[in-house]
């Protein structure tokens, strides 16, 4: 088989960039490992910078996320018992996020690319890529059982941290740069009214939570715990008795609580490789690089990525302008490396951390307490918040 651009990967950046290009007459092939329900039943985070949603429009996938996504003008950061609203809307001239589940976005372009009779192979196993220092690069798979060929001019990696096409970078030209942070999240979906109408990030000396929500009956919560705790280990009441104790009295008293219908620990890690290209191969997303979840990032690179190589390929096969594809990798990395400094700062900010007591606990007071006299401090944190320009 054939098409102009592979790509590895169901995740969400594969099926946005096979999309794009689709509306642009660019054949492309997914090659997804997982089946589809597999995809769908992953439970990620879910704040859309406008970026991204002017990529899903751009896509024409955007009605649902219209429809059923909610907007938010404003964050909330907590410290002890302070609470403090940062005004997104306000001190970004007019700028806001949508708060639409990842899953929905995948489901969505999962239909998009079934609408279009989009190429996307489910369950393909055992997917290499070859030959990509040529013009010619193929990858092989093996599906049900038989072994298949994708000839292709370009092979995009959209398949995640753990992926096979970052590998495929030689030691001596791929730099990576790692900082794994000494806790993680354990997260609970439940079909509960959202404590509030706006996210809530709270710093205790208890730890790091929270307060999120997908729906009016449909909330998603997150505590800190150490990063290879068993989620097993955490009954819903255990885990509610936490979440309480982490957020501010006044919020605790509102929250209903219930079952959970999920709950999962994820550590949390800053990460990027580089470069973003090694010949006729281009790493995209989470096959890049990963973000702690604190700063709503994740999804959101990988979105900036797609925007540029999309534009870029667009340009190569429609304009033989290469000038995109040979500048993907600075200038993806560029707002990576700056959205990798937020989630930090979100993340130093608001985790409790063991070598931290006394000065460093100080110091976080300090800078709630700057955050909450200052209007150009609130100012950076919404503008990064809301997503720096492309
Ligand atoms: N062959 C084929 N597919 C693979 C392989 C492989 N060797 N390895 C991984 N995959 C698939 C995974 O099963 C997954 O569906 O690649 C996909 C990668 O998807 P994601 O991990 O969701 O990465 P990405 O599409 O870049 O989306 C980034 O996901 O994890 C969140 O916070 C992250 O929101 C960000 C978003
Ligand atoms: C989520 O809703 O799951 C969520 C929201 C914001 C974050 C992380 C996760 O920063």
């Amino acid at each position: 088989m054939r098409a102009q651009v592979g790509i590895i990967g169901g995740g969400p950046s594969g099926l946005l960039l096979s999309q794009l290009l689709h509306l642009q007459g660019i054949s492309t092939a997914v090659l997804e490992r997982r089946s589809r329900a597999h995809v769908l039943g992953r439970i990620r985070a879910g704040v859309l910078e406008q970026g991204f949603q002017n990529l899903m429009r751009q896509a024409e996938i955007a009605q649902r996320m219209d429809r059923e996504g909610q907007v938010h003008t404003g964050v909330n950061i907590a410290y002890q018992e302070d609470r403090l609203r940062i005004d997104l809307e306000g001190l970004t001239g007019g700028k806001t996020v949508m708060v639409y589940g990842q899953t929905e976005v995948t489901h969505d372009l999962y239909e998009a690319r079934d609408a279009l009779d989009g190429v996307v192979i489910d369950e393909a196993e055992d997917v290499t890529p070859h030959d990509l220092q040529s013009d010619t690069p193929y990858l092989t798979f093996r599906k049900d059982g038989a072994e298949e060929r994708l000839d292709c001019d370009f092979v995009i990696g959209c398949d995640g941290f753990h992926g096979v096409s970052r590998q495929c970078i030689p030691d001596d030209v791929l730099q990576s740069f790692e900082r794994v942070y000494p806790f993680g999240w354990l997260g609970v979906l439940s079909e509960t009214p959202p404590v509030n109408e706006e996210l809530i990030y709270a710093r205790h000396d208890v730890g790091f939570a929270l307060c999120s929500l997908r729906g009016p009956q449909l909330s998603r919560y997150y505590v800190q715990v150490k990063a290879d705790e068993n989620p097993d280990d955490w009954s819903d009441d255990a885990f509610w008795e936490r979440l309480k104790a982490t957020i501010p009295a006044e919020v605790a008293q509102r929250l209903v609580t219930g079952p959970s219908i999920e709950k999962s620990v994820a550590p949390l890690r800053s990460f990027v490789a580089e470069p973003l290209r090694w010949g006729r191969l281009f790493l995209a997303g989470d096959a890049a690089h990963i973000v702690p979840p604190t700063g709503a990032k994740g999804l959101n690179l990988a979105a900036s990525d797609i925007q540029y190589l999309s534009s870029a390929l667009i340009d190569w096969y429609k304009k033989g302008d290469s000038s995109g594809i040979d500048n993907y990798s600075a200038r993806a990395l560029k707002r990576v490396w700056k959205a990798e400094r937020f989630s930090w700062w979100m993340t130093s900010l608001l985790h409790r951390f063991p070598e931290n007591e006394g000065f460093g606990d100080r110091i976080q007071r300090a800078e709630f307490d700057y955050l909450a006299s200052s209007k150009a401090a609130q100012t950076v944190l919404a503008e990064n918040y809301v997503g720096l320009p492309y």
